[in-house]
């Protein structure tokens, strides 16, 4: 099974190709989503599931795992459901209509992803930056990245990081779209590349010839990376 390890689940899936295989919009959008788990419990976790949340569910379920947790990085309906540009995608919404499962987002999301997917707040487990989110023996660690989104978070598990659209291998979130700040982006790409140059890389898009990369490879060859100083970051990307 692709990334498997004996003591960790790790699945990264295609929106268009792996799940939600004949939705146009899936296949254009090229979300990645993700199951993380513990082989040990056979308990896991989903990743932004949206388009088709029942194929995802319906994975783990083959692989002989049960979702206990749904964990988001961020507000906009490709990622979790809701409203976009006019659609209404399924996601978190119909995730709960099927299973009683919390919905982990940063604190400061909240309002936002209420209001794309007309959620009410006990749906919600807020968490904060730093927070660890237990599946079995394997714990992921919530990193608060705001910019693209004021309640972005990316999660960190075994050297692994899935960094949602704060960062792709090439490129970075926008922050045009409510809620966006290129100062704050800025910050967060820092502290991100603070991190192991060993950790691997797994995006929320698959914007690039390869689905993950080594950190060390991305710092190289991402432009996002060449700007030294606050200034230059928002002079070139701002
Ligand atoms: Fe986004």
């Amino acid at each position: 099974m692709a990334n498997q390890t004996d003591d960790l689940y790790f699945r990264q899936l295609l929106s268009g190709r792996d799940f939600a295989k004949s939705d146009e919009v899936a296949i254009q959008m090229r979300n990645f989503s993700y199951l993380i788990g513990d082989p040990q419990s056979r308990r896991c976790v989903v990743v932004d599931p949206a388009y088709a949340p029942n194929d995802l569910t319906q994975i783990a379920a083959d692989d002989g795992y049960e979702i206990e947790a749904v964990l988001i990085t961020h507000y906009h309906a490709d990622h979790c459901g809701g409203r976009m540009m006019g659609m209404n995608l399924p996601g978190i919404a119909e995730v709960l209509d099927e299973m009683n499962v919390p919905i982990v987002i940063n604190r400061q999301e909240l309002e936002w992803v209420m209001k794309t997917t007309g959620l009410g707040k006990e749906s919600f487990r807020l968490v904060d930056g730093g927070d660890k989110v237990q599946i079995g023996d394997v714990s992921v660690t919530m990193l608060h990245t705001p910019g693209h989104t004021p309640g972005s978070q990316c999660f960190l598990v075994r050297g692994r990081l899935v960094s949602g659209d704060t960062l792709f291998l090439d490129g970075c979130g926008r922050t045009d779209l409510p809620g966006g700040n290129p100062e704050e982006l800025y910050r967060s790409l820092s502290s991100l590349a603070a991190l192991p140059n060993d950790t691997d890389l797994y995006p929320g898009h698959d914007y690039s010839h390869r689905p993950h990369a080594l950190l060390d490879d991305v710092k190289q060859h991402n432009v996002v990376f060449r700007a030294e100083t606050l200034a230059d970051w928002v002079r070139l990307f701002g």
